[in-house]
């Protein structure tokens, strides 16, 4: 069972009000005091929340309020139920602990930054706010081998949550960065933890980090060549962010209810980012060049180099600059 907070049940409340809600409701309906409100509402206000206040009419969330709640995205996800926080190490730690509890597939958490957020290949993921970061808990009963397809189709409804929402055209860097305009707007990684007794994957967190607006000191010198917001530095309300969330897992829940048949593949290497590039790679323990052709039915990436074509099926490439 989640506890929520009065912070919560306050948001909740203000999310899916049609007009503004008085604190003389707000107490009678969560049972605390108008002060209490009061108090709660000026918390919130302080973590980045924009409220109105009407004399006599009471408290709404702003058109432009920055940050969504939880209540905002529940109300359109089809199959997964979402916990937000404001802050976590990292989500797919958070969702790990609680698969371990049992929670159900399905289970997701956003964060509005993280502290220790995790990257592929041993990398931390810069996470301060600005950022849509979340976790999926899934309970797949496929082949560890088919968890890769599982990070594809995630690639894919990213693309297209974020083409609904944005209208940028977005591209994937094989495996899984998403592009828009060049530069690294969304990252992806999927963890899973085996079963000993059976060998298959007991089960799998899917972590996506999107860029939505530029930190407010800009990018950390690590990344600044190559990331990007997807908003740039605009400001972006909560409604927006919370239906690129809300359509990403529902759209990624499609794909994954048919990943054996892999519906998604022709839409994924459709996007591929590397098509035509110059990149170098390690095949073997050795460095080496060539020229990408493409991305193949399976999801590998298929390089030229001296006339010859190499495939890669899990990994990472980086592009020469000319
Ligand atoms: C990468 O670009 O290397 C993958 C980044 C994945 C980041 C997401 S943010 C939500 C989830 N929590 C994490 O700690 N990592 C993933």
């Amino acid at each position: 069972m989640i506890l929520m907070n009065l912070n919560e049940n306050i948001l909740n409340n203000l999310a899916v009000a049609s007009a503004p809600v008085s604190g003389e409701k707000l107490a009678a309906e969560l049972c605390v005091s108008r002060n209490a409100i009061w108090k709660s509402i000026n918390s919130l206000r302080r973590a980045g929340y924009k409220i109105t206040a009407s004399p006599r009419l009471g408290y709404m969330l702003s058109p432009d309020n920055p940050k969504p709640c939880a209540a905002m995205i529940n109300s359109r996800l089809k199959n997964c139920r979402l916990i937000l926080l404001d802050e976590a190490d990292s989500t797919s730690t958070v969702i790990k602990f609680m698969a371990e509890q049992g929670a159900p597939e399905g289970t997701a958490v956003l964060a509005h930054r993280q502290t220790a957020g995790r990257g592929r290949l041993g990398r931390s993921f810069i996470s301060p706010e600005g950022g849509l970061y979340f976790s999926l808990l899934l309970r797949p009963d496929f082949a560890p081998e088919l968890a890769l397809k599982a990070t594809s189709a995630a690639a894919v409804a990213v693309c297209l949550a974020l083409e609904k929402n944005c209208c940028e055209k977005c591209r994937i860097k094989w495996v899984n960065d998403i592009y828009i305009n060049d530069k690294k707007v969304c990252g992806i990684l999927t963890e899973g933890a085996f079963d000993a007794e059976t060998g298959g994957i007991k089960y799998a967190v899917l972590g996506i980090g999107i860029n939505i607006t530029e930190p407010q000191y800009g990018f950390d010198s690590t990344i600044a060549d190559r990331a990007a917001a997807v908003f740039g530095k605009s400001v972006v309300n909560a409604k927006k962010k919370a239906d690129i969330v809300a359509d990403t897992l529902n759209i990624f829940m499609d794909l994954y209810a048919e990943l054996d048949n892999m519906s998604f593949m022709d839409e994924y290497r459709s996007r591929s980012w590397l098509n035509g590039k110059k990149v170098s790679y390690e095949k073997n323990g050795k460095l080496l060049e060539g020229s990408v052709v493409e991305i193949d039915e399976t999801g590998s990436l298929l390089i030229e180099n001296g006339g010859d074509i190499t495939s890669l099926s899990a990994g990472e490439v980086s592009v020469k600059i000319k």
